[in-house]
C-alpha cells in the first residue's frame, strides 16, 4: 500500500479537474499566478547597492537596487557557469558575477565579458522581469509578455504610512487563501487574541457572494455586528483591523492619533510548494505625519518573528499548547494561524472522506470552484476573467 505523505499527496479534491496547488514554471496555477503582479520583498530591506537572492513559485531570482535607487530583478544564475548572481557586484543599473565578473543588465542582458576579449556579450540573455514599488513593496511581473496594468490600491494610497511585512510560512500558499474564505475560524483560533474584542462567544453566520474581484466573506452575529474579508483573484486578501489589535502591550512611545482602521491587504505568494511568503501592506491613518518613533515601532511590529515560528512548532510537536501563544508571542493572531495552517499538512490532503466539508464551508468552496473554472479556461485556451477591484471596494470596519 502507497504511504501518503506531503510529497505524494495532490493537495487536491476527487473531483478536482485542475492542480491548483503546485505553481513551478511551466505548471498551470503557476502559469496563472505569473499572470498577476506579485510582492516578494518589503522595499526599505533592499539597500541601495544591494542584491538579495529570492525563490518565487519554484524560480530562482536576484533582486538588487542600484545605488540610484532602482530596483532591478533577474535569474538568479549567471548563464556562463551558474553562479547566484546574488552574490556579486551591483555597479550602477548592472549586476557582476561573482565568479568571473560577467555584467548583466536590469532586463537580463549580458552586457560584460572581461576575460573573453571582444566576446559574445549580446548573444547572452537571462531572465529580466519588471519591477515596481508600491506601499512599502517590491512587486515583480514573472509572466510571458508585456505586464498587466498594476492594481492599485488609491485607499491604502491615502494613509500617512504604509508598512511593508513579508514573513514565510513553512506549508503550501494555497491553504492559507482558502484561511481568508475561513471567517468561521477567528471564532475558535483567535481566542485569547486581540480579536478577541469581537466578542467570540457570539457564534456567527458566514455567507460569501462573488465580486468583481473575487469574493466577499461575511459573518454576521446574533447582535447584528458584521465582518467582512474581501478575496481578490488569485492570491490577495483586504480586511481591516481595529488600531487597538495591533498595539503590542506596554507601548510607551505610542502617541499620534489614529482616524481609521489599519487598512491591511495582503498576498500569498509561493515560494515552492511547500513554503509561502505571507506578504502585507497595512495602511495606518494618523492625525499628523508620523514621527520616527510612530515609524519605528511599526518597523519593529513588522520584524519577522523567529519567536513566533518556535512557538508554533512547538505547538505542532506537542511541548506547548495552543493556549500558551498568547502568554509568549507579540503576534498571536500570526502564531495561532501558523499552527492551524501547518498542522493541515504542508500540502493538506482533500480528498473526499479524509476532509469532510460542512456549511461553513461556504467560502472555501467558492474559492475552490473560482480558481477551477479560471485554470479550466486557461488550460483549454479560453479567454480567462478580468479581476478589478474598483475604487470603494473595501471591507466593513468589522474585526
Ligand atoms: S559563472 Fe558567472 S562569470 Fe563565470
Ligand atoms: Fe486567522
Amino acid at each position: 500500500m502507497m504511504v501518503l505523505n506531503d510529497e505524494n499527496v495532490t493537495g487536491l479534491p476527487d473531483d478536482a479537474t485542475v492542480d491548483y496547488v503546485r505553481t513551478g514554471p511551466g505548471s498551470l496555477a503557476g502559469t496563472y499566478m505569473r499572470r498577476f503582479w506579485q510582492p516578494v520583498f518589503v522595499a526599505r530591506k533592499l539597500e541601495a547597492g544591494r542584491a538579495v537572492p529570492l525563490v518565487i513559485m519554484n524560480q530562482k531570482l536576484a533582486l538588487y537596487r542600484s545605488q540610484e535607487g532602482k530596483v532591478h530583478c533577474v535569474d538568479n544564475r549567471c548563464a556562463h557557469r551558474g553562479v547566484m548572481l546574488s552574490t556579486g557586484w551591483v555597479e550602477g543599473d548592472n549586476i557582476r558575477c561573482a565568479y568571473h565578473g560577467w555584467a548583466y543588465d536590469g532586463t537580463g542582458q549580458c552586457v560584460e565579458q572581461p576575460l573573453e576579449g571582444r566576446g559574445f556579450a549580446k548573444n547572452i540573455k537571462i531572465g529580466g522581469y519588471p519591477t515596481r514599488e508600491y506601499l512599502g513593496l517590491i512587486f515583480v511581473y514573472l509572466g510571458e509578455g508585456d505586464p498587466p496594468e498594476f492594481p492599485r490600491f488609491p485607499e491604502w494610497e491615502k494613509a500617512k504610512l504604509n508598512v511593508g511585512i513579508i514573513d514565510v510560512r513553512p506549508c503550501n500558499y494555497f491553504q492559507n487563501i482558502e484561511n481568508y474564505q475561513d471567517e468561521g475560524h477567528i471564532w475558535f483560533t483567535h481566542r485569547g487574541s486581540a480579536l478577541e474584542a469581537l466578542q467570540l462567544d457570539k457564534l456567527p453566520k458566514l455567507s460569501v457572494e462573488r465580486t468583481s474581484w473575487g469574493l466577499r466573506n461575511v459573518a454576521v452575529t446574533p447582535d447584528g455586528r458584521r465582518r467582512e474579508v474581501l478575496f481578490g483573484m488569485p492570491n490577495v486578501g483586504a480586511f481591516l483591523v481595529e488600531p487597538h489589535n495591533t498595539k503590542r502591550a506596554g507601548e510607551e512611545h505610542y502617541k499620534a492619533k489614529e482616524t481609521a482602521w489599519h487598512h491591511f491587504a495582503g498576498w500569498r505568494v509561493p515560494v515552492d510548494d511547500h513554503s509561502h511568503l505571507q506578504v502585507h501592506t497595512i495602511g495606518v491613518f494618523l492625525d499628523e505625519e508620523p514621527s520616527p518613533e510612530v515609524i519605528k515601532r511599526w518597523h519593529d511590529f513588522t520584524e519577522a518573528d523567529e519567536v513566533g515560528h518556535d512557538i508554533a512548532r512547538k505547538i505542532l510537536k506537542g511541548k506547548l499548547h495552543f493556549d500558551d501563544i498568547p502568554k509568549l508571542s507579540n503576534h498571536v493572531p500570526m502564531v495561532q494561524d501558523e499552527v492551524v495552517q501547518v498542522g493541515q499538512g504542508i500540502i493538506p490532503d482533500r480528498r473526499k472522506g479524509i476532509e469532510f466539508l460542512g456549511a461553513s464551508d461556504v467560502g472555501i468552496v467558492a474559492l475552490r470552484k473560482l480558481w477551477v473554472e479560471e485554470l479550466t479556461a486557461l488550460k483549454e485556451g479560453r479567454p480567462l476573467r478580468e479581476w478589478h477591484r474598483p475604487e470603494g471596494l473595501v471591507p466593513a470596519a468589522g474585526g
